[in-house]
């Protein structure tokens, strides 16, 4: 089983729908690219981005938990859907434009990896095309570390979710959702989710050979720093 498998069921309900998200990415394409037709999304989850992104677009998205691209289906019938990883994966098209959010880079856990996404990413994009990302930064999740669990309450199931940070820079996510029965009984649900924190210096210096950073944003539109509570890239392919 992948992440998420578990989750994927409950994952819209407690996530809410990520407008805020789809109109940054769609800003930054009308500023970058407003001629791109093709997008690629890079754990595409429950499908809610690409839906939320229209059908001006062609439509891509990838992702390795077949329980999560099951609702992307339902979500997104337009778009190309491919099971897959996003540390190797071989299309037979390019984009103009590669998006991959709600810190699913965090999700790849050595930063080999993260070099892999950055390379395929490149290969993956025209000349001039967009890699927009974003990521949980360390000082993000050693805040989510020294926090209380979070105890959210959804169509009367009831998720608990903590963040542990002791093994920095790797975060383990333990969600537990008790599910209500029809009995009244609750049925628990485990998962755990791991992400990884890297130096936003590092990430840079890692887009350095292939890309050009348009653009960088923290929650306030300010360049991010490791302290931050998200960081978000626009990066240009160059050189292709
Ligand atoms: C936090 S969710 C984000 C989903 C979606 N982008 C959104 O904004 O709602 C992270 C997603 O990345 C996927 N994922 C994590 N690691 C992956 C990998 N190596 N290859 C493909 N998908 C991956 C997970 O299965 C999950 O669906």
């Amino acid at each position: 089983m992948a992440q998420y498998d578990v989750f994927a069921r409950f994952y819209d309900a407690v996530n809410g729908e990520p407008e805020d998200r789809i109109s940054q990415i769609l800003d930054y394409i009308a500023l970058f690219r407003p001629d791109a037709h093709s997008v690629l999304e890079l754990g595409c989850g429950t499908g809610a981005i690409l839906a939320g992104l229209g059908s001006g677009f062609s439509l891509t998205g990838m992702d390795v938990s077949e329980a999560m691209l099951t609702h992307a289906r339902r979500r997104s019938p337009g778009a190309r859907l491919i099971h897959g990883d996003i540390t190797s994966f071989s299309l037979d098209t390019k984009f103009d434009v590669v998006i991959s959010v709600y810190d699913t880079i965090n999700h790849v856990i050595t930063f080999d990896g993260w070099k892999k996404v950055f390379a395929n990413v490149a290969a993956h994009l025209h000349e001039g095309g967009l890699f927009i990302f974003d990521l949980n930064p360390v000082g993000r999740l050693r805040d989510l570390g020294d926090m209380a669990p979070w105890v959210y309450d959804f169509d009367g199931h009831t998720l608990i979710m903590d963040v542990d940070f002791t093994d920095e820079p790797l975060a383990r996510w333990n969600i537990r959702i008790f599910e209500k029965q029809r009995d009244a009984t609750y049925r628990q649900h485990r998962e755990t989710i791991l992400e990884l924190a890297v130096a936003l210096d590092q990430v840079r210096d890692a887009l350095a050979p292939n890309f050009l950073i348009l653009a960088e944003s923290d929650t306030q539109g300010s360049r991010p720093t490791d302290g931050s509570a998200r960081a978000l890239f626009v990066a240009q392919r160059v050189g292709a």
